[in-house]
Parts: C-alpha cells; structure tokens; sequence
C-alpha cells in the first residue's frame, strides 16, 4: 500500500526500504510510530491518504508477455529451502534502466520474513529459506513495471 501526503505529495510506500527514515520494507503505515510526520513538509500522518494500488499476480491462467517477464518461478531446492526466478522462458533483464530490484519473502500475513537486494547485471535468482511457513508470498519489484506477487500454499 502507498500514502499520499494530502500537504506536499510525498507517497509513503510500504513496499520500500526508506534508508532515510530507518522503516524496513513492508513496515504497515499504521504501524509507524504515533508521532509519524511526513518527512518532506511535517504534515501529521492523520493526513495521508491511501493510494489503491495493485499487486499484478500471476495465478491466472493466461499470461501474456509482461506477465511472462515478471513471472514469478519458484522451484524446491530441498525441504526448507527455495530458490526463485523472476521470468518464465528467460531471466528479467539485470539492467541500470530496467531491473528487478527486489525480491520479497512475506508470511500469510504479510509480514516481511527476507529480502534480497539485486544489483544491476545480477541475475534475478535468489534463495529463502521458507522451513517454519505453511503459506508464503513472493513479491518482486520492477524498476519500471512495479510489484509482481505470487501466493504460495505447501
Ligand atoms: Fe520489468
């Protein structure tokens, strides 16, 4: 979810590491701490409002290209461990101008269990470690095409 600061513009987005500000990724805008201000311009969190926006997921039956570029391929490496690949018949470009700069682990509810941070020519593959969940969530982040989600049952 994102928060539009209603004063000055400034989008709290959920979805981000804010460096800045120390708030880890996926930490819930309600969970800030009570005294949460924009960073920008000081409005007080009360005057945020919500952005809708959506996770593109890939569950549906008929993908098509941007779908298969983001595609979210998780194979068992053994009983607690996956590795996933972002892009179904090949990898999502690794470039400066269009990469996957995130990938997400998140529990059923959506609390952040692991991260990994991609750097531009790294090949979006990555492994987690996934033994104490029943159900999971993969998140990738586009540089240009946004969130891609896939909900996992074991
Ligand atoms: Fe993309």
């Amino acid at each position: 979810m994102k928060y539009l600061c209603t004063n000055c513009g400034y989008i709290y987005d959920e979805s981000i590491w804010d460096k800045d500000e120390w708030i880890k990724a996926w930490t819930k805008f309600f969970d800030l701490w009570n005294n949460y201000v924009c960073p920008i311009c000081w409005e007080e969190s009360e005057n945020f409002q919500e952005i809708i926006e959506e996770i593109n997921y890939l569950d549906k039956d008929n993908l098509i290209w941007i779908d298969l570029e983001h595609f979210i391929d998780i194979k068992k490496l053994d009983n607690w461990n996956i590795e996933v690949l972002i892009g179904k018949w090949e990898l999502h470009p690794s470039w400066e101008e269009h990469k996957i700069n995130h990938i997400y682990l998140l529990d059923e509810y959506w609390d952040l269990v692991d991260e990994k941070f991609l750097s531009t020519w790294e090949d979006p593959v990555v492994e987690f470690d996934i033994s104490d969940l029943d159900e999971y969530i993969i998140i990738a982040r586009c540089s240009i095409h946004w969130l891609w989600g896939r909900k996992v049952e074991q």
